[in-house]
């Protein structure tokens, strides 16, 4: 793998989780050696970085995100050596590897937590947030709203409460115990010694409790944070600190500032695109961006359109979250907490135009993409499981039984298996051997994205057309040896022909405009205003070229051949 500190700057990124990927040894669990065998599958889907959701010994009460042991896989996913040969082998076909650190809480069967609750005089005792009254940060909010009433639970061993942001078997561990601070480097210690690239850090807002604050985001958690990166950073440079803090981003920046994280989700940018396709209107994507302020050059904002939670309605107006709610999830079984548990396909009506017009809004964006496992060939959801099961269930492989995921009889959740998103009709072979298909148009669209350093690293102006359908935005970008790229990123958020008038284009006078998804080639630019005709749901990366340039640039793609 080639050295390179900012690596996750051009990177497009892929969450999986193991257990839903592949099972290799057929217990109708997917694990390492599954996943090793889909290599290759990741590798032509052109990703350059998969996040892999947590995968240790735990109950499973929290999918995984409920530890019970820091330093090892969970027998159902195999073995280390199992793990080491999954990393070796994404490794040797270039693909890095960051894991989910959860080290906000453990499950409440961790060996710590089952010392911590057995006395009150247990040397663990203090590595967990005890009290003997539950009145304590009454202004912290309750995440899991549909399943807990409180952040306190009654132990009735030592007759006290626990404190936890999660579900009840999810105690929170006390980082202003020293010990745990030391302990959860040394966590992170064990899992880069076996070559990951890095950490996608779980909760990071609530470590830290303080009364009369909401215990989120104190300056304590930051404190640490700078001491979890330079600790890390010192040993291993090309290691990356990925955020989960889904807070508006006045909150999140402090993150990326001062030395902390490397990369953080853009949180409330999300929601915002789905409110732009369903309202055909840019309004509120403008105006969260509007919001974001610039982050430092060292970092890179995540950017992601569905994860393996529900579709989080936090980060928005209480009014955006009913009319949220009332267009995407007219069910209330697809409502959880303040989300929407569907995937993406589901959301979009399986209309194809639409989700490709998110992803490539979404590839232009400033921010590294990260692609959820099973959206890019529309898997749909199951909304009769528990939970968040519903949007992780197996992978669709082909037609074969369990969609090529297992040869077991059964599976830990059953394959999506319904005349629209079941696995006969959506697949991975099937998609493979369609050159229009949306696995295939994805593929097309990450090939393109990773071979313009202007969409990773540029930088980024919206620009504000009288046509409100139309969102629209330059990116512009100088290499070290002084060559400049400029792509304009016009799309169109509704279901008609739009035609979009765009003015103020001095810089680009002279410059011929070339679609960089579709290979069309537009008239040049000859004044400031310019006018397009915009297919439904179509999205333009126009490359505005100097003349004489085009030829060369249409054979950019050599580049990704290089990795
Ligand atoms: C994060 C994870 C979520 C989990 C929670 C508690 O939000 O994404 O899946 O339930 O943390 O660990």
């Amino acid at each position: 793998m080639q050295t390179n500190p900012l690596w996750f700057k051009d990177a497009i990124f892929y969450e999986l989780n193991v257990r839903a990927f592949a099972d290799g040894n057929g217990d109708g669990h997917g694990d390492f050696i599954g996943l090793t065998q889909r290599v290759d599958y990741l590798v032509d889907l052109g990703v350059d970085c998969v996040w892999l959701l947590p995968f240790y010994p735990s109950p499973l009460r929290d999918d995984g995100y409920d530890v019970s042991d820091y330093r090892n896989i969970a027998p159902l996913f195999g073995t280390l050596d199992d793990f080491k040969t999954a990393v070796e082998a994404l490794h040797q076909r270039g693909i890095r590897v960051i894991i989910d650190l959860v080290i906000n809480h453990t499950s409440e069967q961790h060996p710590w937590f089952i010392e911590s609750r057995s006395s009150l005089d247990n040397p663990k005792r203090n590595w967990y947030v005890w009290s003997d009254t539950d009145q304590k940060y009454q202004e912290t909010r309750i995440i899991f709203l549909d399943t807990e009433g409180s952040n306190w639970t009654f132990d009735p061993i030592t007759r006290e409460y626990y404190w936890h942001r999660f579900y009840r078997e999810q105690p929170d561990l006390n980082f202003d115990n020293p010990e745990v601070q030391e302990e959860l480097l040394d966590v992170m210690r064990f899992w880069l010694r076996l070559g990951i690239d890095g950490f996608r850090v779980d909760a990071v807002p609530y470590l830290f409790e303080r009364e009369g604050t909401n215990c989120e985001n104190l300056s304590e958690t930051h404190e640490y944070i700078r001491r979890m990166r330079a600790t890390i950073k010192a040993e291993y440079p090309e290691c990356i600190l990925l955020a989960e803090a889904n807070q508006w981003p006045q909150e999140l920046i402090p993150y990326l500032e001062d030395d902390e994280f490397d990369m953080a989700f853009h949180f409330p940018l999300m929601p915002r695109l789905f409110m732009g396709v369903r309202k055909e209107d840019r309004a509120d994507i403008v105006h969260i961006l509007e919001q974001t302020p610039a982050i430092p050059e060292r970092t890179q904002w995540c950017v992601f359109l569905r994860n393996h939670d529900e579709l989080t309605l936090e980060m928005v107006t209480e009014e955006q979250r009913q009319w949220m709610w009332q267009e995407y999830a007219p069910e209330t079984r697809m409502r959880l907490n303040l989300g929407i548990r569907r995937r993406l396909a589901p959301l979009l009506e399986n209309h194809k135009g639409k989700i490709l017009l998110l992803h490539a809004i979404m590839f232009g964006l400033p921010g590294s993409p990260i692609l959820y496992y099973g959206d890019e060939i529309g898997m749909g959801d199951n909304i009769w499981l528990r939970d968040r099961n519903g949007v992780r269930t197996p992978m669709q492989w082909d037609s074969s039984a369990h969609a090529g995921f297992s040869t077991a009889e059964s599976t830990y959740e059953p394959v999506i298996d319904d005349p629209v998103y079941g696995y006969h009709r959506v697949n991975v072979e099937t998609q493979a051997s369609d050159p229009d298909s949306l696995l295939n148009m994805l593929r097309h669209y990450i090939r393109v994205r990773r071979n313009q350093p202007a969409l990773g690293r540029g930088s980024f102006k919206m620009i504000h057309p009288e046509n409100q359908s139309v969102f629209a935005f330059e990116r512009y970008y100088e290499d070290p040896s002084g060559h400049q790229t400029r792509v304009l990123v016009v799309a169109n958020l509704s279901g008609s022909q739009q035609q979009v008038v765009l003015t103020d284009l001095e810089n680009c006078l002279g410059t011929t405009p070339y679609d960089l998804l579709t290979d069309a080639v537009f008239e040049p630019i000859q004044t400031t205003i310019y006018t397009i005709d915009l297919e439904p749901y179509r999205c333009l990366w126009l490359q505005l070229h100097v003349e004489g340039d085009l030829m060369k640039e249409a054979t950019s793609e050599n580049l990704y051949e290089n990795r």
